[in-house]
Formats: C-alpha cells, sequence, structure tokens
C-alpha cells in the first residue's frame, strides 16, 4: 500500500507574527488564499489518493491535528529534532504498523496545485523500483538560500539519479546552482521504510536507528542530534533520484511569499486582511479579523499584524523574521 506521512512539527518562524509557537504556520488558512481550510488540512485532501494517512508532530499540537484531520493517524514524536528523527522515526512506526509499505512523505505547509497525483505516484513508482530515495525537483525561479539544490543526471527520464544535493547553499552558490540547471528540492519524498532506515543506518542519524531497533525510541531521541533529513541523508547517500515536480508549488517560506500567492492591486501591493492604503507601493499587508491597517506613502515593507503583535521589515528582509523570532525566544 501507498501510505502519506504529512510532516507537521515545524514552526514556521518567518511567518511571525501570524504563526506562533501555539500556532505554527501549517494551522494558519492565510487569510483564504485557498479557502477557509488550513494549510494542513489542503494538505491532507491533497493526499487522499493514498491508502492510508498519518501526520508526524510534537506532543504540542498532536490535539489540535487530530481535531482538525480527524480523518488521518497521528504519529506523535518523543521530542522535536527537526525532520530527520522524525521521518525516521515516522518510518520505523508506519511499517510496524503497516508492514510492506511504500511512503510518501510530504511537507504540511506548502501551497500546491495542479498534477500533484501524477508526479507523486511517478515518485513511488521510482521508490519501489530503485530502492532509493526519491525527491521532488522544482524549476528554480531565483537564486533563493532557503532551499535545497538538486543536480539531475539527467532531465529527460521519469526519475533522474541524482548527482549531487546541497541544503540551503549560500547566495553565490544559488546563483551559480540556478545558472547550471539544478532543481530546488520541494521538500517532498518518496521511499519505503526500509530504504530509509538503511540510508540513515550510515548517518547523524545512527543513534536513533539502533535505538529504535531495540524499541526504545525516547533514548533514540534523548542521543540523536536535531538535524534535517537534508542534511543528514540527502547530502550524503549516493542511492537517491529526483522526479520533475511539474505540479505549482510556493512553500510561502517567508511574508514575501504573500506577494506570489494572492493577486496583487494596481500599486503592487499584496494585502491579506483588511487595510487602507493610500500612495502605497509593492507592500506585503496582513492583518488578522480585529486589526485594520492603514499604510501611507510606504513601498517595498511587510506590515504584519496578529493579536498584539506588529512587525515591520522591508520585504527584501523578510528572511530576517527569524531573527527576531530567535530574540524574542531568548527574552521569553
Ligand atoms: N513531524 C515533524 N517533526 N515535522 C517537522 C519537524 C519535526 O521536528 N520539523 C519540521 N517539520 C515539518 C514542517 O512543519 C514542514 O512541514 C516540513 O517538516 C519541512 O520543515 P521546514 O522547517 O519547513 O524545512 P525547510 O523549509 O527549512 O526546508 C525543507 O523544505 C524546502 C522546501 O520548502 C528542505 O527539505 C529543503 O531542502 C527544501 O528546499
Ligand atoms: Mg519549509
Amino acid at each position: 500500500p501507498v501510505v502519506a506521512l504529512v510532516m507537521a512539527g515545524g514552526t514556521g518562524t518567518r511567518l511571525y507574527p501570524a504563526s506562533r509557537s501555539d500556532r505554527p504556520k501549517q494551522f494558519l488558512s492565510l487569510g483564504g488564499v485557498s479557502g477557509d481550510d488550513s494549510l494542513l488540512q489542503q494538505t491532507v485532501s491533497r493526499v487522499g489518493f493514498a491508502d492510508e494517512v498519518y501526520v508526524s508532530t510534537g506532543a504540542d499540537h498532536a490535539e489540535r491535528v487530530r481535531r482538525d484531520v480527524p480523518e488521518a493517524g497521528v504519529l506523535v514524536e518523543p521530542a522535536a529534532k527537526d525532520t530527520g528523527p522524525a521521518l525516521v522515526y515516522a518510518a520505523h512506526r508506519i511499517r510496524e504498523q503497516v508492514g510492506e509499505c511504500v511512503l510518501l512523505c510530504v511537507p504540511s505547509d506548502h501551497l500546491v496545485a495542479g498534477a500533484f497525483e501524477s508526479a507523486a505516484e511517478t515518485a513511488l513508482r521510482g521508490a519501489v523500483e530503485t530502492e532509493g530515495l526519491v525527491a521532488f525537483g522544482v524549476e528554480p525561479s531565483r537564486p533563493a538560500t532557503g532551499y535545497g539544490y538538486i543536480e539531475p543526471t539527467d532531465t529527460e527520464s521519469e526519475w533522474a539519479e541524482i548527482e549531487q544535493f546541497r541544503e540551503k547553499p549560500d547566495a553565490e552558490t544559488a546563483r551559480r546552482f540556478v545558472e547550471q540547471g539544478f532543481y530546488w528540492n520541494a521538500g517532498l519524498f518518496a521511499w519505503t521504510p526500509e530504504s530509509l532506515l538503511r540510508e540513515a543506518r550510515d548517518s547523524p542519524l545512527a543513534p536513533l536507528v539502533e535505538a529504535l531497533d531495540e524499541s526504545d525510541p525516547e533514548r533514540g531521541f534523548r542521543a540523536v542530534e536535531a538535524v534535517s533529513i537534508d542534511y543528514a541523508v540527502m547530502e550524503r547517500t549516493d542511492d537517491a533520484y529526483v522526479v520533475p515536480a511539474d505540479f505549482e508549488w510556493d512553500d510561502v517560506g517567508a511574508w514575501d511569499a504573500i506577494e506570489r500567492v494572492v493577486e496583487r492591486d494596481d500599486d503592487g501591493n499584496a494585502v491579506l486582511g483588511d487595510a487602507l492604503l493610500l500612495d502605497a507601493e509593492d507592500n506585503v499587508v496582513a492583518a488578522d479579523e480585529e486589526t485594520h491597517v492603514s499604510t501611507v506613502g510606504v513601498e517595498g515593507l511587510v506590515v504584519a499584524a496578529y493579536d498584539d503583535r506588529v512587525l515591520v521589515v522591508p520585504k527584501d528582509d523578510a528572511q530576517r523574521v527569524r531573527e527576531v523570532v530567535a530574540k524574542l525566544r531568548e527574552r521569553g
């Protein structure tokens, strides 16, 4: 059977203050960009063709997940250690519960449209036939530094062996990769539990795999470092393949993404919620239902107002919201 595994343990830091620790990005609908369903609910519907659907998350959000997507099984991780441990744990648990199967692992906080199911089917077939790890490659549109980059051995095959996988390169390297025709890694993967566990055994995730062999996940999560699957496994394995993602894809990573997913007004402003903009150009303005925002004569800004929080940042620095959240966490 095909089992979909939706990863929903992240925090979505860069969409602060819409995204907060008690309300991470996957639980937001992004103000009706695609109706009222949250990104998580949209994701679970999108993988509805799978025989079974599981959502993996931490204890903090398990209740919320059960309420929002009662049709999915929930896997609760002993600790939040990024996607590396989360995916190894999920593969182990699903193999116990379902037996032999192939997994489609999908982020819970992306916007996807178009021919998703057919690309997924190709990747799942590739995962079974190659017994390797299959990623999805998106045609890059800018030298983004927040993504993984994939160099395919060719662009003709249904699935091409991956020559090189590089997670979050610096700006200079990203520019070179885009020129050289690399893909972005979409963050979705297809593999069998056996394939992933085999590759993870030979990676920084080994302490977790070994503890799971001995049925001691708590010890495994204590012993393993927090690391994403991209650094821990995808950059190191030489048994990986890429399927072109010929569907529309946006990971809505930071506030500047909003202008790619909502229609802009005549002055280039992207607005979520209720706002009055005078002589304002190319801004992203977002607010919750209780809040009205006005701006006069500003250009290229993000203004986001949710709960009792306001964020103002130049659009070009939208990635730096991460730093704000880190500082706020330090303050406690
Ligand atoms: N269950 C679980 N546990 N899920 C997690 C955890 C965890 O500890 N940490 C993150 N996630 C979920 C997030 O909710 C998200 O849906 C997904 O895993 C990916 O995590 P991100 O933190 O959003 O990763 P990223 O955006 O920095 O990078 C990944 O995605 C990019 C594309 O959007 C990488 O795969 C990149 O290579 C890729 O380009
Ligand atoms: Mg992400």
